[in-house]
C-alpha cells in the first residue's frame, strides 16, 4: 500500500514535471479541411470547414508566410516586435487547383495546399521535389488537454504546426541554446531564463531566437515562428514521425523560407528580421571586465597593466558597483567621482567605458521634504533621498503593473525594484533619453544585463504572470510580453544612443533577447562556468547565433563562474581571439584572470593572440561587413561554407571565420595535439604554410601555444600593422597574405570605412577587391577601383604569396586608390 502510494506519487511529480515536447501532439484538434479561398495580390485566403482561416503571403518567391486562426476569422491587427521589413516587391506567382490541392507557384517554391486534411507542402518549383511537409493538419488545443501542462494555463492554448521528418534531415538555430550544433532528435523551450552556471542541455536559457533551418539531403529551407509565447521545438525528440513546434499562446504564425543554400536562407531572415548595423570599429577590440573594478584608480591600474605589459586594450566595463546603491542613471560619488575626467583619461590611452545598465529602478519613494535633484547632472548628486529616475518613471506611469493596479515590485540588486513598460512608446523615448547620464560623461557603450527580466523573488517568470504591459493597447501579460522584455529594452537604449550622439554608431551589448534583436544589440552567452565542458559549448553556441541572426557573439573569455586556470584561460583566448565580442570577464567571488594572472609563459601565449587579433583586424572588419549587409555570420560552421559534404553536418569542435579562415580550437585539457576536418581543396597550416589536400582528417600539432588554424586556399588575408588599440596607427602598411589555390588563383575583397560614424550607410566606405593568378613562375595581382567614397589616402600594400618555401615571393606598391595590376616575382 505504502509502496503503492509512493510510486503514485512520483509518477505524479514525474509528469507534472515532464517537459510538453513529450507530450502527443495528435491529440490535438486539427484544423478542417479546406472548403473556399479568396486571392488577392500578395496571397490567398483559405476558409475552413471549422470556419478557422489560414492565410499564405507571398512576400519573395523564396518566402512564403503562414498564418493561421483556429475556428474563426483572423484578426486585422498583425503586429510583431520582431519584423522589420513588412514592405517587399510585388512577387511573380500564379495559383492553380484541382479537386485535391490548391497549389501556389513562384518561381522558386511551389505551396501545394491539400485540401482535406489540409496539408501544407513546400516543394522546389524547378524539380517539384518536397523541401518540407505538414505531418498532420495545425491543430490547437480545443479540448485543454494540454492545459495542465502549460506554464501559464490562463494565458491561452497551444497552437501546433507539425512537419515530417526526414530520415537525413538536420537541423540547427534557434538561437542560444547550450547544446551542440546539429539539434536533430533533441527538443527545445523558449523563455527567457537567467540561469548562472548552465550547463550543455540546460534549456531555456537567456534568449528566444525562434527561428530554425533544416537541412534535407542537402537541400536547406527555414523558419521563423513569430510567436513570443513561451515556445517549444521538437526535431524529432518525441518522436521520430516528426519535427514539430508550437506556443501556449498567440497565432500559429510562421514563415516558411527556401534555400536551397543555407546561406540564402540566413540571409532573407536578416532581411526579414533586420541586418544588424556595423558597430563602432573598437568594439572589435580586447575588452575586460570584472564585477566589479572600483574605484576609478582601480580600473586605470587595470589599462595601465594592459599597457606596461604591452597587450592590447579597447575597452573596460564597469559592472554593477559603479552606481550609487545600485541605481542605473547614476555614478557612485565616492567610487567615481568624476566619470567625465575618468574616461577622458582612459581616452588619451585608447580606451573606452562600458557601463551595465540592468532594467531594475531601485523601488525609492522620495524622503519627505528630500530636496529636488540637481536639473544638469541628476546623475551624480545624492541618491538616499530622492532617486530622479524613480521619481520621474511613476510620475509619468511608466513602470509595469499587475492586472489589479498594484505596482509590479520585483527584487533585484537594488533590492526591491521596478521595471519599464518597454512596450509603451513614451516610456522607450524616455529610458533611451536617461542613456544622457552616461554620454555626457563619455561612456561609450552600455551593457544590458538581467532582462529575461530577472526577478529573485522568483526566477521562473511566475511571479509575474499577471504583470500587464501596454502592448498597442492590448494590454496584454506577461506571458505574451516576457520574451520581448530585453528586446524592447535594447531597442530603447540603441535608439536613445543614436538620439544622444548622431554621430557615432551606438555600442549594446545584451543578454536576452528575442528575434530581431541584432537590429540594435550585440550579445555574450551569460553566466558561464570556468569548465572545459563550458570552453567546448562556445563553438557551436556562437556559430548557432550566428546561423540565427546574431553575427556579433561572444562569450566570458575564461569562464565567468568558477576558479579556472592558465591552461583553460589560454585555450579560451585561442577561440574568442576571433569572436566578434572578445571580453575576459569573472565572476565577483571569483579568481582574478585578467591575462597576466597565472604568470608570465600563459601571458605571452595570450599576448601573441591578442596581437594576432589586431592585425588580423581588416579581414575581421571586412567578414563582419559581410555578416551586416548580408546577413551571412562571420563565426561559422563549417556545413555553412560546405553545404554538400556531410562530414560537416555535425561538426562542432572547428569553426571558420568568413570562407577563409578555418580554426580547430582545443577544448580539452593535457592535449598537444588534434584531429582536424578539412574540407575539399587546398589548404595551408597558418604557421608553417604547409600544403594540405584537404577532404579528410589531418592530425595537427597543438602544443598550449599553438591553435590549429588554416587557410583556404585561394584565399587572400589582409593584416593591418600590430596595435595597441583599435585606430591607434592609420591601417599603414596593409599585408596581403596571398594564398594560392591549385589553379594558383587567390582573390578577395577588403572593406574598410572611419569605423566611427554612421556615414557607411551613405556610401563613405571603400571596398577593394584583388584578384592574383600564376604568371610562369610569379604572380599577377589586379586591384580593382574601389567601390565607396571613403579615402584612406595614399599607403602602401605588400604583396606576399605564400607557399612552403623558406622566402615567400612579396612585392610592396603605394595604393593611390586607383586599379592597378602589378606582378609579383
Ligand atoms: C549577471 C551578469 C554578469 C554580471 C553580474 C553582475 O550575472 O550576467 O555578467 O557580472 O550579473 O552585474
Amino acid at each position: 500500500m505504502h509502496i503503492r502510494k509512493f510510486l503514485s506519487a512520483i509518477f505524479c511529480l514525474l509528469s507534472l514535471t515532464a517537459s510538453l515536447s513529450g507530450q502527443d501532439v495528435t491529440a490535438l484538434e486539427k484544423i478542417g479541411p479546406v472548403t473556399g479561398f479568396v486571392r488577392n495580390e500578395s496571397g490567398l485566403t483559405l476558409t475552413c470547414q471549422d470556419n478557422s482561416q489560414v492565410r499564405l503571403t507571398i512576400l519573395a518567391p523564396d518566402l512564403i508566410r503562414v498564418r493561421a486562426s483556429f475556428t474563426k476569422s483572423l484578426p486585422d491587427k498583425d503586429h510583431s516586435w520582431a519584423i522589420a521589413k513588412t514592405d517587399w516587391p510585388a512577387v511573380r506567382w500564379s495559383v492553380r487547383e484541382d479537386a485535391a490541392a490548391i497549389t501556389i507557384v513562384t518561381d522558386e517554391i511551389e505551396v501545394v495546399i491539400h485540401r482535406s486534411p489540409l496539408l501544407l507542402e513546400f516543394r522546389d518549383a524547378r524539380t517539384h521535389e518536397t523541401i518540407n511537409v505538414d505531418e498532420q493538419p495545425m491543430a490547437y488545443d480545443a479540448r485543454g488537454v494540454m492545459t495542465e501542462r502549460l506554464f501559464d494555463p490562463k494565458a491561452g492554448r497551444m497552437v501546433v504546426a507539425s512537419k515530417k521528418l526526414g530520415f537525413d534531415e538536420h537541423f540547427y538555430g534557434l538561437g542560444e541554446k547550450a547544446s551542440r550544433l546539429d539539434k536533430r532528435r533533441d527538443s527545445f523551450v523558449n523563455w527567457n531564463s537567467d540561469t548562472p552556471g548552465y550547463t550543455e542541455g540546460k534549456d531555456p536559457i537567456y534568449q528566444t531566437i525562434p527561428f530554425y533551418l533544416g537541412l534535407n539531403r542537402g537541400v536547406a529551407y527555414g523558419i521563423f515562428f513569430d510567436n513570443s509565447y513561451r515556445s517549444y521545438f521538437d526535431f524529432g525528440h518525441s518522436s521520430q514521425q516528426r519535427a514539430w513546434f508550437g506556443a501556449e499562446g498567440g497565432e500559429l504564425n510562421y514563415y516558411f523560407f527556401y534555400g536551397p543554400a543555407l546561406k540564402k536562407v540566413v540571409s532573407r531572415y536578416a532581411d526579414l528580421t533586420g541586418h544588424m548595423p556595423l558597430p563602432p570599429l573598437w568594439a572589435l577590440g580586447n575588452q575586460q571586465s570584472r564585477w566589479s573594478y572600483y574605484p576609478d584608480t582601480m580600473v586605470e591600474r587595470v589599462v595601465r597593466e594592459y599597457r606596461e605589459r604591452d597587450l592590447p586594450l579597447d575597452v573596460v566595463h564597469l559592472d554593477i558597483d559603479y552606481m550609487s546603491g545600485y541605481r542605473v542613471f547614476t555614478f557612485d560619488a565616492k567610487r567615481f567621482p568624476d566619470p567625465r575626467a575618468l574616461t577622458e583619461r582612459l581616452g588619451r590611452q585608447g580606451v573606452k567605458l562600458v557601463t551595465i545598465v540592468d532594467p531594475g529602478v531601485k523601488h525609492q519613494p522620495a524622503a519627505a521634504g528630500a530636496p529636488p535633484p540637481s536639473p544638469s547632472r541628476p546623475e551624480l548628486g545624492p541618491h538616499d533621498q530622492r532617486y530622479y529616475v524613480y521619481d520621474q518613471g511613476i510620475e509619468k506611469n511608466y513602470f509595469q503593473h499587475r492586472q489589479n493596479g498594484e505596482l509590479f515590485v520585483p527584487k533585484v540588486w537594488p533590492g526591491e525594484s521596478a521595471f519599464v513598460d518597454f512596450t509603451k512608446p513614451a516610456a522607450s523615448r524616455w529610458w533611451g533619453d536617461l542613456h544622457r547620464a552616461y554620454t555626457d560623461s563619455g561612456i561609450a557603450g552600455i551593457w544590458n544585463d538581467m532582462n529575461e527580466p530577472s526577478d529573485f523573488v522568483d526566477q521562473t517568470g511566475k511571479n509575474q504572470l499577471d504583470v500587464v504591459s501596454f502592448d498597442e493597447g492590448e494590454n496584454s501579460t506577461h506571458a505574451k510580453n516576457r520574451n520581448v522584455f530585453a528586446l524592447l529594452m535594447a531597442r530603447a537604449t540603441y535608439e536613445g544612443l543614436q538620439r544622444l550622439r548622431p554621430d557615432r554608431r551606438p555600442y549594446v551589448i545584451t543578454r536576452a533577447a528575442y528575434a530581431g534583436i541584432q537590429r540594435y544589440s550585440t550579445m555574450w552567452t551569460g553566466d558561464t562556468n570556468s569548465t572545459w565542458e563550458a570552453l567546448a559549448l562556445n563553438i557551436p553556441m556562437f556559430t548557432t547565433l550566428g546561423l540565427s541572426g546574431e553575427p556579433f557573439v561572444g562569450s566570458d573569455v575564461g569562464g565567468f563562474i568558477g576558479r579556472g586556470n592558465p591552461e583553460l584561460l589560454v585555450r579560451s583566448y585561442q577561440i574568442s581571439f576571433l569572436a566578434p565580442f572578445c571580453r575576459n570577464h569573472k565572476v565577483i567571488d571569483g579568481y582574478d584572470q585578467e591575462p597576466w594572472r597565472f604568470g608570465k609563459p600563459y601571458e605571452d601565449i595570450i599576448r601573441r593572440y591578442l596581437k594576432l587579433r589586431y592585425r588580423l583586424l581588416p579581414f575581421l572588419y571586412t567578414t563582419l561587413e559581410e555578416a551586416h549587409r548580408t546577413g551571412v555570420p562571420l563565426f561559422r560552421p563549417l556545413m555553412l561554407n560546405y553545404q554538400d559534404d556531410p562530414a560537416t553536418y555535425n561538426l562542432d569542435d572547428e569553426f571558420m571565420i568568413g570562407n577563409d579562415l578555418l580554426v580547430a580550437p582545443v577544448v580539452k585539457p593535457d592535449v598537444t595535439q588534434r584531429l582536424v576536418y578539412l574540407p575539399k581543396g587546398v589548404w595551408y597550416d597558418y604557421w608553417t604554410n604547409r600544403k594540405y589536400e584537404g577532404g579528410r582528417l589531418i592530425r595537427a600539432d597543438a602544443p598550449l601555444e599553438t591553435v590549429p588554424m588554416f587557410v583556404r586556399g585561394g584565399a587572400v588575408i589582409p593584416l593591418g600593422p600590430e596595435m595597441n588599440y583599435v585606430q591607434e596607427k592609420p591601417l599603414d602598411p596593409i599585408t596581403f597574405a596571398i594564398y594560392p589555390d591549385e589553379k594558383g588563383s587567390a582573390a578577395a575583397t577588403i572593406y574598410e570605412d572611419d569605423g566611427l560614424t554612421p556615414d557607411y550607410k551613405q556610401g563613405a566606405f571603400r571596398r577593394t577587391a584583388i584578384s592574383v593568378r600564376q604568371n610562369g613562375a610569379g604572380y599577377t595581382a589586379s586591384f580593382s577601383t574601389p567601390e565607396g567614397s571613403h579615402r584612406p589616402g595614399a599607403r602602401t600594400f605588400i604583396l606576399a604569396v605564400q607557399s612552403e618555401r623558406a622566402s615567400l615571393q612579396t612585392k610592396t606598391i603605394t595604393d593611390n586608390g586607383s586599379a592597378r595590376t602589378v606582378d609579383v616575382k
